[in-house]
């Protein structure tokens, strides 16, 4: 019996345009698009060891990948799975497998037959940064487990690298396990529409993203709970349209490399989805005091983007932030990558209690 390992590295993307509910709760189809800035070393690490033992068992082990760290930034910790996490992922590994069988013969591949899989799956981010990682997490074991059921580990490569269609089918799995995970294997810029995700052309210069860690606590309502909620808010009327109108305003604004227009309609995405947890049937925030604080604190610089381009104003003292929230306290202002470093002092003035985690933007899943 052999034994092989399969390693695999996926980002975590932090969304500009939000999904928030879904269209298929059972397949995660959203109820419209949403478009997000892959990152880079704020990632998922999966490995997957495969035994070619006659068997199909599917396994979870709590142990981290077997890699050196220090490429990644120094520390992988392991995430904690809850019973249902647990529940969640042995299906996903089940679903990768049945993909191998039904979908790898489309795209001349071999699937492997009767092989046994154990996953194992780190962050480089500390457990309890306030970063969510399912999206890195799910991706990165889609990847790994995916490969790892290719009888022709070169062929597999191959379709990887070189066929847009077989990265969609892989997108589109990694979806079926957790919905924004789909968005982890291109970048930087990625729109997800129905099934899949795939990058689009941004004129931004390189952008990082500076994560205000407010609270880094264990959140209450997880965001599987947030999108069923949401469906019950007065405000869910019209809430598809104005989305995906935002939609294509920004994504013309990204093509276009409009900062001001970015930062714009990423503010007015991110209240809206906030407004829509604030007002559903059983009303609930992820806000703390501290993210009150820090949205007071940097609206004037985000209202420059509003103002950008009026008759009489003057023009802005600097290009806007980019500032967005997920289903978290936490705040994320995204700045071209030249001015992270004045952003950061700036920050930590006003901030001085608060982590300040940084990263850049990214390329997506690969295979290490
Ligand atoms: C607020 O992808 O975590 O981050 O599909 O149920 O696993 P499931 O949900 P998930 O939802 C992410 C919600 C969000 C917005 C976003 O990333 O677009």
């Amino acid at each position: 019996m052999t034994e092989t390992r399969v390693t695999a590295r996926a980002p975590s993307n932090i969304a500009l345009i939000k999904y928030m509910g879904k269209a298929d709760p059972a397949s995660n189809l959203p109820a419209h698009g949403s478009l997000s800035m892959t990152l880079d070393r704020l990632c998922s690490i999966a490995e997957i060891r495969v035994k070619n033992d006659g068997k199909s068992a599917v396994a979870i082990s709590a142990a981290a990948p077997d890699i050196n760290a220090a490429r990644f930034g120094g520390t992988l910790s392991c995430p904690e799975l809850s019973d249902s996490g647990r529940q969640k992922l042995l299906r996903h590994l089940e679903r990768v497998r049945a993909f191998s069988e039904e979908r790898f013969e489309a795209h001349g591949l071999k699937a492997l037959k009767r092989a046994s899989i154990e996953s194992r799956c780190a962050n480089t981010f500390p457990a309890g940064a306030g970063i969510a990682s399912s999206a890195s997490s799910f991706a990165a074991v889609t990847l790994a487990a995916v490969r790892a059921f290719a009888a022709e580990p070169d062929a597999f490569e191959r379709a990887y690298a070189g066929s847009e269609s077989f990265r969609a089918d892989v997108s589109a799995l990694s979806r079926q396990g957790s919905g924004s995970s789909c968005r982890s294997f291109d970048g930087p810029w990625v729109l997800w529409q129905n099934e899949s995700a795939s990058a689009v052309p941004g004129g931004l210069p390189e952008m990082s993203d500076l994560v205000l860690v407010v609270d880094a606590g264990h959140k209450k309502v997880s965001s599987s709970e947030a999108h069923l909620r949401v469906v019950e808010s007065p405000l869910w009327r019209g809430r598809i349209d104005r989305a995906s109108a935002r939609l294509e305003q920004l994504r013309k604004a990204l093509g276009d490399g409009d900062q001001h227009r970015v930062a714009w309609h990423s503010w007015m995405e991110a209240w809206e989805m906030h407004s829509l947890f604030h007002t559903c049937a059983d009303p609930f925030t992820y806000w703390k005091p501290g993210t009150m604080e820090v949205l007071e604190w940097i609206a004037p610089f985000v209202r420059t983007a509003r103002t950008h381009g009026e008759p009489g104003r003057s023009p802005a003292f600097e290009t806007p932030p980019i500032v967005t929230m997920d289903a978290g306290p936490n705040v994320h202002v995204i700045v071209p990558s030249s001015e992270a470093a004045d952003w950061k002092v700036r920050l930590g003035d006003r901030f001085p209690e608060l982590t300040v985690l940084e990263d850049r933007q990214g390329k997506g899943a690969e295979l290490l």
